[in-house]
């Protein structure tokens, strides 16, 4: 396609507006190695070395790198790595959308001759092992391929431009197997030293190939890297009888491990990572690897060059663990071989929220590790077993992710990937990026409505509409086509309360469909209020009015009764808009009994644990929903504390995956309803901000902070004697309320101020 074509395609499917609508122009070409594509699931796939010399007539003003690398690279430039990105570029749908890096690179150039190398690894792009998500089938699926140009300004003011082309050289480095869901394998004796300096002989290195690109379109990342963003040091080690040493990290997270071994060339050693240990002690990996069905699983092999101190950590996969063991060590080992390398997006951090309740503390720090492990690129279900982009996990914990971290940007990339993967009809995958699987099961409105709530979420929490204005075509294609699978107004379709406490009391998922097609509606109207689509508006409106009555008319079946009176479907029709207003303290009332008769113990799984605290907190129940989160027995939140969780979990009873984020709403709602920082949905963007703390019995004080667009929130209180004393501080120029205990209002202005209430 010409780069007239690609920029009038990109804009009729309304791309992000600056980046997208000035397209680079490349001088550059795809190279690759084009035998690699004969290469299948089994056979040994180096990752390639690409080399380069080239000589500056002169001292260096400026140089910028353009470079994007398939799956993954990682570029040198006179024996110094480029950045401190890894696992780079970001998943996409490579056929439709590929994203490319800028870095400056002035200080790393000189003048004379200089040499430039590149690593390219498999990532999502390459899966060459098999699954169970057909990765291996990708349309896209291709050899790892390299596009690449540096612009340099000398200080004559001449310019000197070098790009990919079939000029460079290419050899099999050091890597001898990298797969995204298996592991790594590095030889160090297979090192080639200097390669990626001047002066360095490639004369028996291959000549690149000019191959096809991926087929999407380039587009720069915009959004923050994956970074290696804390390294932690093993809490401890044991030996097993067989020799091999378990380190545990005392910390469950998404990473990989810094080896340091010193030993004879050719010793292997082999790390295997996981979150659970057997009663032996031992790794226990049991269901974990089910549906890798090629080459290990979460195994990373290093072998000795036997030159002395050797550091190594791999770049081209990543794991979720707890504990790696290690076997085949030659020395002693201490708790100075292993670091653990913690890898997500770099986020800034945006906030932070403690209680006078060590469990909600514990909690809060549960769903923060398990929300930036289930961020490395893009959200994640949970770094081990399937590093998939679950539509409705990444929903469901977008409140959470836009309150702690500055997530936005990386959000709204990924929506693209959406997008990109939607059928004609409006249809939409449950794992997105998508191999092709995940469109007839998996997902459903509860899942695929990702779509539109997190560009909602983005613009309620950030003020930012841009996701809204660049996605609404696909997302009222999406409310189109939920209309094709309604019948009368009601989608049968689609996965419910996934996870329930007990499948045969889980909520119908007509009921939970039902609920988001309406609620998709009624934000599609507003979107296209928003957009200058008027009649569009009034056709969502009008359309919401029906689904509402069929909704009830299939549902409620009055005295607050929704279904079977379970706490999701309750919760969900008040949580949802759906409950008449004059019917709306009896269906509450149905839940506050459902939810005391059961003890406080949760009764729901991954929709209820949405909406069953919300609807408490928000109808005067916010003690009720306290108890939801810390009562310890089984089955609830607390629960997973007394079994040493260090991250949210995938099921109430601590089976399978110890680290997913889909039950992590908790932590937004511990800063909206118990610190009381709620967005106010009529100006987004905490333009105006109410502060709405709810004073409940068992918390002694809470404090909170969140960065805004306009500044710092913050909102603290403290009960001391008789008495309550809020501290709240709102950004510079901005205005809002404190919602008192007794409902009244008292205006803040920007700064700080302390109010004391009587209790
Ligand atoms: C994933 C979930 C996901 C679910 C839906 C699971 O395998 O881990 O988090 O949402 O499937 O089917």
């Amino acid at each position: 396609m010409s780069q007239a074509k690609v920029r009038a395609k990109a804009s009729k499917t309304g791309m992000q507006a600056s980046a997208r609508s000035k397209p680079r122009v490349w001088a550059a070409q795809w190279i690759g190695r084009r035998h690699m594509m004969f290469k299948y699931a089994g056979q040994s796939m180096p990752a390639p070395l690409y080399r380069k010399e080239f000589t500056l007539n002169g001292a260096v003003r400026h140089a910028t790198l353009h470079i994007c690398g398939l799956g993954f690279y990682v570029a040198r430039i006179n024996g110094r790595r480029v950045g401190d990105r890894v696992l780079d570029p970001s998943a996409s749908q490579y056929d439709r959308r590929v994203r490319y890096v800028t870095y400056d690179v002035t200080d790393m150039l000189r003048a004379g001759v200089n040499a430039i190398g590149v690593t390219l690894g498999s990532g999502w792009y390459n899966g060459h092992t098999v699954e169970f998500w057909n990765l291996d089938r990708a349309v896209w699926r291709d050899y790892p391929k390299l596009i690449l140009e540096l612009e340099v300004r000398l200080e004559s003011g001449k310019k000197f431009r070098l790009a990919s082309d079939g000029s460079w050289r290419v050899a099999e480095g050091p890597i001898l197997f990298d797969g995204l869901r298996n592991g790594e394998h590095y030889d160090a004796r297979a090192e080639r030293p200097g390669w990626d300096k001047p002066g360095y002989d490639d004369g028996a290195w291959e000549q690149a190939a000019i191959v096809p690109g991926p087929g999407g379109v380039l587009e720069p990342q915009l959004a923050p890297p994956c970074r290696v963003m804390k390294t932690l040091t093993p809490v401890s080690l044991r030996k097993l009888e067989s020799g091999a040493v378990i380190y545990d990290m005392g910390q469950n997270m998404a990473g990989w491990a810094l080896l340091r071994v010193s030993g004879p060339a050719g010793t292997q050693i082999t790390l295997r990572y996981a979150e659970r240990l057997n009663a032996e002690g031992d790794l226990d990996i049991a269901g974990m690897d089910r549906f890798i069905e090629s080459g290990e699983f979460q195994t990373d092999r290093y072998t000795l060059k036997g030159q002395g101190d050797e550091l190594w950590e791999p770049g081209f996969t990543y794991h979720g663990f707890q504990y790696v063991r290690v076997e085949g060590l030659p020395g002693k080992p201490s708790l100075d071989t292993i670091r653990g390398r913690v890898v997500h997006t770099s986020f800034d951090e945006v906030g932070g929220v403690a209680t006078s309740s060590e469990t909600l503390n514990r909690l809060q720090d549960c769903a923060r590790w398990a929300y930036v492990g289930n961020f490395v690129g893009f959200p994640t279900d949970c770094p081990h077993r399937e590093k998939n982009g679950w539509t409705g996990d990444a929903h469901l914990a977008a409140e959470t992710g836009l309150l702690n971290f500055g997530a936005g940007a990386a959000y709204g990339e990924w929506l693209d990937s959406i997008a990109d993967c939607q059928r004609p009809s409006g249809q939409v995958p449950a794992i997105v990026p998508c191999a092709g699987w995940g469109y007839n099961w998996g997902s459903g409105p509860a899942w695929d409505s990702a779509l539109i709530l997190i560009p909602w979420y983005i613009y309620l929490y950030t003020g930012d509409r841009s996701h809204i204005d660049r996605l609404y075509p696909a997302m009222a294609r999406y409310v189109h086509y939920l209309g094709t699978l309604a019948t009368h107004h009601i989608v049968h379709f689609g996965l419910g309360d996934w996870c329930a406490v007990d499948g045969s009391r889980m909520a119908p998922s007509a009921l939970t469909s039902t609920a988001y097609y309406y609620v998709d509606t009624c934000l599609l109207a507003r979107f296209a209020t928003l957009t200058g689509r008027n009649q569009e508006a009034a056709a969502f409106e009008a359309l919401a009015v029906r689904i509402r009555r069929a909704f009830n008319a299939a549902f409620y079946h009055g005295d607050g009764r929704y279904a079977d009176g379970q706490m999701t479907a309750l919760a969900c029709a008040v949580y949802q808009g759906l409950v008449e207003d004059d019917q709306r303290p009896a269906v509450v009332a149905r839940l506050v009994e459902a939810v005391e008769a059961n003890d406080g113990k949760v009764d729901f799984g991954i929709l209820g644990a949405k909406y069953v605290p919300r609807v408490l907190a928000e109808n005067g129940h916010a003690e009720l929903a306290l108890r939801l989160f810390t009562q310890p027995a089984f089955p609830g939140w607390a629960h997973w504390l007394q079994d040493g969780a260090t991250t949210l979990r995938e099921n109430w009873n601590n089976s399978d995956s110890q680290n997913h984020i889909m039950f992590g709403d908790i932590s937004a709602c511990l800063y909206s309803y118990f610190a009381g920082i709620v967005p106010d949905p009529m100006r987004p963007g905490f333009k105006h901000v109410t502060l709405r703390p709810h004073l409940v019995d068992g918390l002694d004080w809470v404090k909170a902070w969140h960065r805004a667009p306009a500044g710092i929130i913050r909102s603290a209180w403290k009960r001391a004697g008789r008495k309550v004393t809020f501290d709240v501080t709102l950004p510079e120029g901005t205005r809002g309320a404190l919602v008192l205990p007794d409902g009244s209002r008292a205006t803040l202005d920007s700064g700080s101020r302390r109010v004391t209430w009587p209790l």
